[in-house]
């Protein structure tokens, strides 16, 4: 343990040392596909991504580059019309049994029925930390903002800019965060309608295939890692606004009032009130402040 944590040290004083290196956000630069690149593209200059979805199969891109803490964004225009069983996923992940990963995936539904933003959390291999939202804007008319902020203190999911979640460092109370694994970037589209439709109650409607989702802006301001001895490099642009904004001194009031708005009104499911699923076993950070 004692050998992680000057680790952990070493890599947070490289991290603010090395501002210089450039992590190109154009998906034709910083990303591949892993599946279904015979009928999904990168088109423009590179900017933008569509994933395509229909009988044959889906599709998936992730970054050639790995992560270490930063600021990750990508404006989505999720799949229109009926997407009931599509779900399109946009995270981060280490991999291993023992992975970390930050989650934001969107489950599709009937035409005129809301999408539900589901976010999740896994450090060291386990997740079930789940958070659903129904989106307050229709996320298949236009590019919407969802950034993951990622740092030494606390992760917060975005959306549009207003802060969503927030998940706090508590290692020193013995509760896992993600702060030893590089984590690439991953989106896809696939079928998932044996779960992503209430257990599978319905079913993709191919008539309305080839289902698309559009990406573009992928902006990784990161540092980069390049596993676990050697130095990590923050990016440009401006990877002093995301090292020292929200990590020292956490959300402002106004980002606050955000989060309670979207909470309050917009939240369908928090794993820490599902007393039921635990078994009154509640995982630990549930009763720690998360914001
Ligand atoms: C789809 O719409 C129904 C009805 O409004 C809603 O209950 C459900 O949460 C929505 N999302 C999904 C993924 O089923
Ligand atoms: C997306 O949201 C993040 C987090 O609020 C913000 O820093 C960034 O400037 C936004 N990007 C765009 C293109 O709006």
């Amino acid at each position: 343990m004692a050998s992680f944590q000057t680790l952990s040290v070493a890599l947070f004083i490289s991290a603010i040392a090395f501002h210089s290196g450039l992590v190109d956000g154009k998906f034709s630069k910083s990303m591949y596909f892993t599946w279904g690149a015979q009928h999904s593209s990168i088109l423009g200059n590179g900017d933008d991504l569509q994933l395509v979805l229909d009988r044959t199969s889906g599709s998936g891109v992730q970054s050639k580059k790995a992560f270490l803490f930063g600021s990750i964004e990508m404006l989505i225009k999720l799949v229109p019309g009926n997407s009931a069983g599509t779900v399109t996923a946009y995270y981060i992940s280490s991999t291993g049994t023992k992975h970390d990963e930050i989650d934001f995936e969107f489950l599709g539904n009937l035409s005129g029925q809301p999408y539900i933003i589901h976010t999740n959390i896994y450090t060291q291999g386990i997740g079930n930390r789940e958070q659903q939202f129904y989106p307050w804007f229709d996320p298949t008319a236009d590019f919407h903002n969802y950034t993951i902020h990622w740092n030494p203190s606390e992760i917060v999911w975005y959306v549009d800019g207003l802060p969503i979640r927030v998940f706090r460092n508590y290692q020193s109370e013995g509760i896992a965060y993600p702060n030893q694994q590089g984590m690439r970037v991953y989106s896809s589209l696939w079928n998932a309608d044996n779960w992503a439709t209430k257990g599978g109650l319905v079913k993709i409607d191919w008539y309305s295939a080839p289902f698309i989702a559009r990406f573009r802006n992928f902006r990784p301001r990161a540092c980069k890692w390049d596993g676990p001895v050697s130095i990590t490099q923050c990016a440009s642009p401006s990877p002093a606004n995301w090292w020292t904004s929200p990590v020292y001194g956490q959300l402002s009031y106004a980002k606050l009032g955000q989060m309670k708005w979207v909470r309050d009104n917009h939240m369908i499911y928090d794993y820490c009130k599902d007393t039921k699923r635990f078994n009154g076993q509640m995982p630990p950070e549930c009763s720690k402040p998360q914001y």
